[in-house]
């Protein structure tokens, strides 16, 4: 595999203390890289990951970012020292930038990414961490790995916006139970109530989670982020908004299209005849 790190002749590679990123053919993995304290998430590594993610939208060593955690875990949530007792002792201005400073990453940049995303659950997922799993586009994970809304196991309710992040994926019912009971599950059950797509053996995970995103380094980059940034909008719409907002966003995907893809597809299909859409990509010009 074509690893780029970081030398004098390269391109710097953003990142820092806690958060390490590899460049692989198109795929930035980006690493929460605090394994000692299973990758909970202090002030530093939002910061980190605030300018990791604003980077790579811009690098074009990056055509598809991957989430995952150094060592043992994703992220066991936010950090009890490093956030939670961090913030109580500071003013209510600087508490409101330190959580600005998560959501920004954990929530909009993820969210309105303008590439697409996939959360690699390779180990333990807690609280917090749940926010940028979900708002990641899509999401593979080890059968094995643990997750938990612990939350309410310490005292608090569960906060940031990780229960607004469930309940776009989950239904009520499964939600309140596993907020209500603090109780783990693994990578299977995760794949059951609709957090992840899809839970693999330990030893496939990278290889499964690879292979996902060369497919979507194969597809016509300006018609895949408008599908998931289309889609993300109308869940709040009405019917009729969405439809008419679908109509408008077509027609400027198509229009701005650098690589006129529907009429390249519509050509290859009815004129040339040399492929199937249900079958796979046109041939990208
Ligand atoms: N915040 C701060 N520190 C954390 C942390 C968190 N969320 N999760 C783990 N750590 C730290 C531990 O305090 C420990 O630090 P130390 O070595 O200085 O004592 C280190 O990470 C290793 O954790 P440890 O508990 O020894 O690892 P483990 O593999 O036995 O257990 C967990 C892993 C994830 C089950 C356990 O650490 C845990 O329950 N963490 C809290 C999870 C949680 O409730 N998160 C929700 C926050 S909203």
């Amino acid at each position: 595999m074509n690893m780029k790190m970081m030398n004098a002749s390269t391109p710097s590679v953003p990142g820092g203390d806690n958060v390490k990123v590899e460049f692989e053919d198109g795929i930035a993995w980006v690493k929460l890289n605090r394994p000692t304290k299973r990758n909970a998430m202090d002030l530093n590594m939002s910061t980190e990951m605030n300018n990791v993610l604003d980077s790579l939208e811009l690098d074009d060593r990056c055509g598809v970012v991957v989430l995952t955690g150094e060592g043992e875990a994703f992220s066991a949530g936010m950090d009890l020292q490093g956030f939670f007792r961090a913030t109580d002792v500071m003013s209510d201005v600087e508490r409101l930038r330190a959580q600005r400073e998560n959501r920004n990453w954990q929530w909009r940049k993820l969210m309105w990414y303008g590439k697409p995303t996939i959360a690699m659950v390779n180990g333990w997922c807690f609280g917090g961490a749940f926010t940028p799993l979900i708002c990641c586009d899509l999401a593979y994970a080890d059968q094995d790995a643990v997750f938990g809304l612990s939350e309410v196991n310490w005292g608090i309710i569960p906060g940031g916006v990780v229960p607004k992040a469930l309940s776009t994926l989950v239904n009520h019912r499964e939600a309140l139970y596993y907020m209500m009971t603090g109780e783990k599950f693994d990578g299977r059950e995760a794949e059951r109530i609709g957090i992840i797509n899809k839970a693999f053996p330990k030893e496939e995970l990278v290889a499964k989670t690879r292979a996902l995103a060369r497919n979507l380094l194969g597809k016509n980059p300006l018609v895949l982020r408008a599908t998931k940034i289309s889609y993300k909008h109308i869940l709040e719409m009405s019917w009729e908004g969405a439809a008419e907002y679908l109509s408008a966003k077509g027609d400027q995907t198509t229009a701005a299209d650098p690589e006129s893809g529907r009429a390249q597809g519509m050509k290859q299909f009815l004129d040339d005849k040399t492929y199937k859409p249900g079958l796979g990509n046109y041939e990208r010009k």
